[in-house]
């Protein structure tokens, strides 16, 4: 099983195309050290690497699939190795790629829960209009359900567990939540019982990830803010971190305390960062702060083996 990071960073990508707060500003001026960063995917194979699954359609897949020779192959006139899409939730970054994708040669094969399904069908009817396009075949994803497989992804076995975050502010169930409305993926090697959890919203970590967590070889977790007033003191916001769905990192029961607690060898990784977040700039004390406790954060191109 293989992991590409399609894109690292939260919504609006890093640097953000009207942002000047500091990371920003100082990418765009050379002064920063730090990598740019497109919006929130990533991509999965099995044991044949010339079927990849890809989870969350980003505003960027153009660029990110260009990036990434080996999911474009070259076998017939019209052709790509994604062979499915699964997504986590029904936000702007995580679906408008599905538009970049219309030209599929077949209907796409679509994961999703059924509150994801509503929220595409309605507030934002996306799959109502790649209808008139490549068309979907849509795959509910069951939350009670043992998980499921994806066809010609070999080898990989996908269950969803629901978590605590944000859907979408043009989902009815914004201000209260329900299960389905944000995923994390365990991801798990069949062959090796290896495991992978991705949840790049995450505002609260329950028993049922905590468990998925301490059991896998590496997490893929949220890494949107430092802290949960980033937005409002760098004054781009005023919403708190976990208001809109993200567990900060510091502080008490952030998330650096949880990724402590996980057992020794286990690979942790922040995903799907802020442009505010200070720990983009490589040479801050809160970059350093994470590499003194064994945390890595997720960049584009990044390729993950269990
Ligand atoms: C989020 O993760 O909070 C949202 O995706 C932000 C956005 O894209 O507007
Ligand atoms: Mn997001
Ligand atoms: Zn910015």
């Amino acid at each position: 099983m293989k992991i590409r990071v399609l894109g690292s960073a939260a919504g609006g990508g890093f640097p953000q195309w009207n942002c000047n707060c500091a990371n920003c500003a100082g990418y765009r001026a050379g002064t920063l050290r730090a990598r740019a960063r497109t919006q929130s995917s990533i991509a999965v194979s099995g044991s044949d690497e010339a079927s990849w699954v890809l989870v969350n359609a980003s505003p960027d897949i153009s660029a990110q699939l260009q990036a990434s020779p080996a999911l474009q192959p070259n076998r017939a006139i019209r052709d790509s190795a994604l062979v499915a899409i699964i997504l986590v939730d029904g936000q702007v970054d995580h679906t408008t790629g599905l538009y970049m994708l219309r030209e599929s040669v077949r209907p796409w094969p679509i994961w999703c829960t059924d509150s994801t399904y509503a929220d595409l069908t309605r507030g934002n009817p996306i799959l109502g209009v790649l209808a008139h396009y490549c068309g979907i075949d849509r795959r509910r994803i069951d939350l009670a359900g043992a998980g499921f497989t994806v066809d010609a992804v070999v080898d990989v076995r996908w269950r969803a567990l629901p978590v605590a975050s944000k859907p979408a502010p043009y989902s009815p169930n914004r201000d209260s939540p329900i299960d389905g409305d944000n995923l994390a993926l365990v991801i798990e090697e069949e062959s090796t019982g290896r495991s992978v959890v991705y949840a790049p919203g995450l505002s609260a970590i329950d028993e049922r990830v905590w468990a998925a967590m301490q059991s896998a070889a590496c997490v893929l977790v949220d890494g949107t803010f430092w802290t949960d007033d980033e937005m409002i003191r760098v004054g781009v916001s005023g919403k708190r971190a976990r208001e809109i769905g993200h567990l900060p990192q510091s502080g008490s029961g952030g998330m650096l305390e949880w990724l402590d607690r996980l057992p020794t060898g286990a690979r942790k990784i922040l995903i799907h960062i802020n442009n505010t977040n200070p720990i983009l700039d490589e040479a801050s004390v809160e970059r350093a702060e994470l590499t003194r406790r064994g945390v890595e954060v997720a960049w584009d191109g990044m390729e993950i083996r269990p």
